[in-house]
């Protein structure tokens, strides 16, 4: 494995799952594969779990793990190419790339959207600059429009909490937000889920569909309580506007999970790649009760990412 950006295929998947799994009852098994190793943690934007549990699945690996919050520490970086750079931007991305190529093993790049440049979103611009000009492999910690390493940790999950021959019915709901978020986590969920086989719908009020590159062969079903129903896992999430590019265009309460609006799924669990907004994304009474799986879903970032690294250090 070279770069990890995105869902490959479910052979490779199904993989990645087992390894993560692996190291979850063998946290060290592997403590000297990565020996005399540095990856480079670059992060644009804010992180708690990501970047804690990536420092962590490299430490178990042997590695030497260095974050950098280029957002706060770092030089501005310029991303476009052949501008005079005069205002504002005081590195360009062809320098500090090359550089950190220097430094480091491999790179794991967190880079968000703008939600205003729809073009360059996604073409996910600024995270394929870091892959375009640091010469070493890359590792997605949630790009514009993917975060892969969620999904792996969230496949993990569902796979832990299922025991059955047949694939589960799996609902990804929209959550009502106060912000506009961005569609990576729900892409990827998506993607992910589809890819390894599950029975995946996707609820949400009219005018948040999603890329339809992420979500194709998923059921789209506008009526929330309709799409919940049999659902053995449901996935929440808020994300903005795609069509009507980063808009909020409701934030109806309604539509946020609590017990009484699973009561024709098959006892579902519950799940969110966190930060959650509580009572406002998501209740409490679902986030304290027995349905959550969040902290096992953050727990499982840790195996997700080590099985990863792992891959690419081969
Ligand atoms: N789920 C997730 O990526 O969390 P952080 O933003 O805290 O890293």
């Amino acid at each position: 494995m070279k770069n990890f950006t995105k869902f490959e295929n479910k052979t490779t998947a199904e993989k990645l799952i087992q390894q993560a799994m692996h190291y979850k009852e063998n946290p060290w098994i592997d403590k000297a594969k990565g020996q005399g190793k540095r990856i480079g943690c670059i992060f644009l934007n804010p992180s708690m779990r990501t970047r804690a549990s990536t420092q962590i699945a490299a430490q178990q690996l042997g590695m030497d793990a260095i974050v950098m919050n280029m957002d706060k520490e770092g030089w501005a970086l310029e991303m476009r190419d052949g501008v005079v750079m005069n205002k504002g931007t005081i590195e360009h991305i062809k320098d500090a790339a090359a550089v950190l190529g220097t430094y480091f093993d491999i790179l794991a790049i967190r880079a968000f959207p703008s939600l205003t440049n729809k073009q360059e979103d996604v073409e996910d611009f600024v995270f394929n600059q870091f892959i375009k000009y640091s010469g070493k492999p890359v590792i997605s910690l949630e790009s514009a429009i993917r975060h892969p390493l969620q999904s792996l940790a969230d496949m993990v999950t569902i796979q832990e909490n299922w025991n059955k021959e047949i694939k589960p019915k799996v609902v990804l709901t929209w959550a009502p937000h106060i912000k506009a978020i961005p569609h990576a986590v729900a892409n990827s969920f998506s993607e992910w889920a589809l890819g390894c086989g599950h029975d995946l719908t996707i609820t949400h009020p009219e005018g948040y569909e999603l890329d339809e590159a992420f979500t194709k062969g998923a059921k789209i079903e506008l009526n929330q309580a309709k799409a919940l129903e049999d659902a053995d896992f449901v996935y929440v999430k808020n994300w903005s506007a795609f069509n009507d590019y980063g808009k909020i265009i409701t934030t109806d309460h309604s539509w946020m999970l609590k017990e009484k609006h699973l009561k024709k799924s098959k006892n579902a669990k519950v799940m969110h790649c966190l930060p959650v907004r509580r009572n406002l994304e998501l209740s409490d009474e679902i986030l304290d009760g027995p349905r959550s799986l969040v902290t096992q879903q953050a727990k499982n970032r840790i195996y997700a990412a080590q099985a990863v690294i792992s891959q690419i250090l081969g």
